[in-house]
Formats: C-alpha cells, sequence, structure tokens
C-alpha cells in the first residue's frame, strides 16, 4: 500500500523544529559520507523546466526523490502554480515506494530549516537580535519561521519591492511567530540587522556589500543558477563563505561564481560546508566581528529528511489515503 499525503496533510504534522533536526541530521550524514547525492537532473520541455532530486541517507533510513517544476506559464495558462513539487518515499529494505506526498510545503520549511540550522552555528550568540530579510514570498516567510527558531529575536524588518506582498508578510508572520514586524521604506534600513536573509526572485545584487556591518550573519536562498545573483561581489570577498555543498556552489551558484570568474576571489574562498561545521570538522564563527555567509541551493537531502520526518508523524497520527497502486 502506498500513503497519499496533501498538502493540508503535510501542514498538519510539519514543524519547523522538527525540520530544522532533521536537516541537521541529514548534512551531518554528507559531512560523515553515509549520504548519497547525486547532482540534480534537470530536463527543459518546451514549457518549463522539470528537476528530479533523488537521494539517500543511511542512517536515517530515508531513501526519496522529489519531482518538482518551474512552469512560469502555469498562472496564466492552467491556473496553476508556477512551482509544483511532489516526494516519492521508498522503503529502503524493499526499495518499494511507500509514500507520495505534496512537495510545496516541504520545500519551504526545509529551505527555511538549513537557514535556521546555518544560524545557529554561524551567528552571534545574543539576544534580542534583529533580522532583516529580504523578500516577502513564500521562501521569506520560512526564513523568518527558521531563523526565529534557531535564535532569540527581538524584531525583524522586510524589504520587498511589491508592497501587497510586503503587507502580506506583516500580516502573517507578526501573527504567526507574535514578534513585531516593520516594513523598511528602503533595503538599506535591512543592512543594520544582526541576521540578513535574502530570498528574493531577482537576479542581480540587492543591497550594497561594503555597508554591511561587522559581525552580520547573512542566510542567502534565492538565485541558484550561474549567471543570477543576490549578492555582490564585495560582500563575498567581506564573507566567511560556507555552503551547501561545494559542487552545487560552484555549479549553480552565482553568488559565488560570478566573483571567481571576475577574479576577486579564488576557489579557496569557500571555506566550508555546513555538514563540516555541524559535525565540527571545522570550526564555525570565531569571533564577534567577522560576516558569516551561509549560501543554500537547496539539496535533495533535505527534502529526503524532511519527508521521511512528515511520513512517520502522518502514520503516528493515522492522516492520509492508503492506495494499492
Ligand atoms: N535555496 C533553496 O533551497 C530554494 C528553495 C526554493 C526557492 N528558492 C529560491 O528562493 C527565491 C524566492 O522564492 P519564492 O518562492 O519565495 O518566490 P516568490 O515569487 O514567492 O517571492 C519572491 C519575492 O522577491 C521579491 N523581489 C524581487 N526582486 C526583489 C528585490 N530586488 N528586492 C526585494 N524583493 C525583491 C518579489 O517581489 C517577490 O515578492 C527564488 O529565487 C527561488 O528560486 C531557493
Amino acid at each position: 500500500m502506498t500513503l497519499i499525503l496533501n498538502r493540508e496533510n503535510v501542514i498538519s504534522v510539519l514543524n519547523m523544529k522538527d525540520c530544522m533536526d532533521a536537516v541537521e541530521h541529514a548534512f551531518a550524514e554528507l559531512a560523515n559520507n553515509t549520504a548519497v547525492l547525486p547532482l540534480r537532473i534537470g530536463i527543459t520541455p518546451p514549457d518549463g523546466l522539470a528537476l528530479y532530486m533523488p537521494a539517500y541517507l543511511k542512517e536515517m533510513g530515508a531513501l526519496a526523490c522529489k519531482v518538482v517544476t518551474v512552469y512560469k506559464n502555469n498562472p496564466s495558462k492552467h491556473n496553476l502554480p508556477t512551482t509544483i513539487g511532489k516526494v516519492l518515499l521508498q522503503d529502503p529494505e524493499t526499495g518499494d515506494v511507500i509514500c507520495i506526498m505534496d512537495g510545496g510545503y516541504l520545500t519551504a520549511v526545509r529551505t527555511g530549516a538549513v537557514s535556521g540550522v546555518a544560524t545557529k552555528y554561524l551567528a552571534r550568540k545574543e539576544k534580542n537580535q534583529v533580522v532583516g530579510i529580504f523578500g516577502s514570498g513564500v521562501q521569506a516567510k520560512m526564513q523568518l519561521w527558521g531563523v526565529a527558531e534557531a535564535t532569540n529575536i527581538s524584531k525583524a524588518l522586510v524589504y520587498d519591492i511589491s508592497e501587497n506582498a510586503m503587507n502580506t508578510f506583516v500580516e502573517e508572520m507578526s501573527k504567526k511567530l507574535k514578534i513585531e514586524i516593520i516594513k523598511a521604506k528602503n533595503p538599506e534600513l535591512l543592512l543594520d540587522a544582526d541576521i540578513i536573509c535574502t530570498a528574493t526572485s531577482s537576479s542581480t545584487p540587492i543591497f550594497d556589500g561594503t555597508k554591511v556591518k561587522p559581525g552580520t550573519h547573512i542566510n542567502a536562498i534565492g538565485s541558484h543558477t550561474p549567471n543570477a545573483r543576490e549578492l555582490d561581489t564585495e560582500i563575498i570577498k567581506r564573507s566567511k563563505f560556507v555552503g551547501d555543498s561545494k559542487i552545487a556552489c560552484f555549479s549553480e551558484a552565482g553568488d559565488i561564481m560570478i566573483p571567481l570568474k571576475e577574479g576577486a576571489i579564488q576557489e579557496s574562498h569557500f571555506y566550508a560546508e555546513l555538514g563540516e561545521i555541524i559535525t565540527g570538522k571545522k570550526k564555525g564563527r570565531i569571533n564577534e566581528n567577522e560576516i558569516t555567509l551561509f549560501k543554500s541551493n537547496g539539496l535533495a537531502i533535505q527534502d529526503v529528511a524532511t519527508a521521511k520526518l512528515i511520513f512517520d508523524k502522518a502514520v503516528k497520527a493515522g492522516i492520509g489515503n492508503k492506495v494499492n497502486i
């Protein structure tokens, strides 16, 4: 029997704290070589992009593949979202697909979760920190949730080029997290924050990296193609650069690939993978003044660990529909 979990089922069992624990474990497996993580496969049918993201986590006993598509004309042509995803979870012992679940909410939460984990290891450990969020879409909301779970924050500032998106963000997230959220009139106001998250759809730099204050931690999760970037060369040069995966950063992330191509940095500027910091193979932040930067491209290990967590919780709660395929 295969368990089918729709978006509501997933939402009802998935919370940020548990997702952060699962994702942290997955990154430790990656660093300890108990994870199998092939590069994602992309196919471009006429109207969009289809990505296949498989991974296996030996210790967690999790094997799955996410199928995610980006079809820009979906909203206008078919009244469907641009990005649609489903995860197929398998039993590692038999290989059988034991669960098919919606992957939209899962993707957003696991992306917030990895930023939460990076914040836990790399940001300064002070109370009442201020968070600056660039972008106010689906991912931006989860970024704030992940950071709020990881550290003690007093308030958040948000900046988006869309006034409507910002209004929705403030309404939803202040209710959810019970913190003060302020709409910033210009992006520069966010550069005073202790922790900055970039979660926009911009393909060009969104702030002046010379103006970021020492001690800041940045989670950069937007742009992930070689020619697009949210961060300028200056902030890359000033930061201790940690990535989710070195291979992914040097094959997908314009944020680091463009400064490398310009000759502004060497490949050795890539300091560590997040898993190396989690497992203590490399040190995280070493003083209060360094600027730490975490670049997230999004890895299948995050999806697989989160899918296993959702499945286990759903079975325990007795939710979803079982079908004989
Ligand atoms: N790293 C990962 O694992 C991962 C996972 C999913 C999505 N993403 C990426 O995250 C980004 C955001 O995704 P989303 O689903 O939230 O998209 P979205 O369309 O819901 O939100 C993006 C927001 O960015 C805003 N924006 C665009 N340019 C801006 C600028 N210069 N300054 C401020 N705001 C600006 C838009 O107005 C919009 O509100 C995309 O680039 C997406 O590809 C990354």
